[in-house]
């Protein structure tokens, strides 16, 4: 399938509103969702209408500028009240990506330095906007410096969507496929189902048939039988959260890939941006989402397990920085030790 159509925008600003591409509908339908006001965009991020790191942090962003847009407030004080507000929702969507948090804070941070209520209000909406703008190229470079890591023939497995969806286009381990491939590297694709929310099979496959990048579909168990078959030359993946040490918090399943990786001496990559870098918490201190039981206990509205069973659903992993061969960022690659390397990075 060659690609014919315009490149897929998550997350976009447009009369005044938020509008997303809505992933639940997804793969079987290209829907959009425009949010009026913050409290849509918060439904939107927890219902995982918009999700994928840099995604959520832009949404987030977008809607303190639409809070800020629509507030009453005849003073800058109050303005911030309003805006506070608006914030604390955003904040308790989700907790495992940073960008939520990295992204509403750079925005408050901008409102907080104006000096009237009208420098505030355009200043949070230029700061948004200036965010959605650079997750692209950031991506783009992101893409640039990882396609050094591909040959020509490889086989790329990836987990989760780390793709155009997940952020405002062009995606982060997805992008590294497509700078590969426009550079004229012919590639194939692995994509996990990533299961219970199937973002693999709904998401990943959706954007890469759309852009006519070779992809095939696999389940969850099938990688370790792929990967002692030779099938794999390389793994990508996102990330939710890089801490200093060079732990990597990521959709559940993750850490196994990079176990079986690990084992079948398969090079393991994350592309992930420097707003997804955390460089204060320890391992420990991460909070994993957990989320509803009906995502495991029914496929669709179908019903998978009995009435009753106890269910764990924990939406994320941490894989060790021992089991990661190079995390790809927008400033280039870091290699393991990557204590060293990301406090080299950032000076
Ligand atoms: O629960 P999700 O779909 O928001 O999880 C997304 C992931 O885990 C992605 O791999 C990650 O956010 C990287 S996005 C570039």
């Amino acid at each position: 399938m060659t690609n014919t159509h315009d490149p897929l925008l998550t997350v976009t600003w447009k009369d005044n509103s938020v509008v997303l591409i809505d992933q639940a509908k997804l793969p079987n339908k290209l829907a959009y969702v425009r949010c009026k006001n913050y409290s849509e965009v918060a439904d939107a991020i927890r219902k995982l209408v918009v999700r994928g790191a840099p995604a959520i942090g832009v949404s987030a962003a977008l809607g303190l500028a639409l809070a800020a847009q629509q507030s009453n407030a005849n003073t800058l004080t109050e303005l911030l009240t309003d805006l506070d507000r608006a914030f604390k929702v955003l904040h308790s969507t989700r907790p495992t990506a940073v960008n939520l948090f990295w992204a509403l804070e750079r925005v408050m941070g901008k409102g907080k330095l104006a000096n009237t209520l009208q420098e505030a209000k355009s200043t949070i909406l230029d700061e948004a906007l200036k965010m959605a703008e650079e997750d692209i190229e950031t991506n783009r470079k992101i893409g640039a410096y990882g396609l050094k890591l591909l040959q020509d023939g490889d086989i790329v497995l990836t987990h989760c969507n780390a793709g155009s969806l997940a952020t405002v286009a062009y995606g982060t381990a997805l992008g590294v496929i497509r700078a590969a491939r426009d550079s004229g590297k012919r590639l194939s694709v692995i994509a996990t189902e990533t299961r219970p929310v199937m973002q693999g099979s709904r998401l990943t496959a959706f954007e890469l048939l759309y852009d006519g990048i070779d992809v095939s579909l696999i389940t969850d168990t099938a990688v370790g039988h792929m990967m002692a078959t030779g099938a794999i030359n390389d793994v990508i993946v996102g990330a939710d959260r890089v801490l200093h040490t060079g732990h990597v918090f990521n959709k559940i399943g993750t850490y196994q890939v990079a176990i079986l990786a690990n084992k079948h001496n398969v090079p393991f990559y994350v592309a992930a941006p420097l707003s997804t870098f955390d460089f204060e918490s320890a391992p420990n201190d991460v909070v994993i989402e957990d989320r509803s039981v009906d995502e495991v206990v029914k496929i669709g509205r179908k019903r998978i397990a009995p009435k009753g069973i106890r269910v764990f659903n924990p939406a994320f992993d941490m894989t060790p920085p021992e089991l990661i061969t190079g995390i790809i960022t927008e400033k280039g690659i870091l290699k393991p030790p990557f204590k060293k390397s990301i406090k080299a990075l950032i000076g």
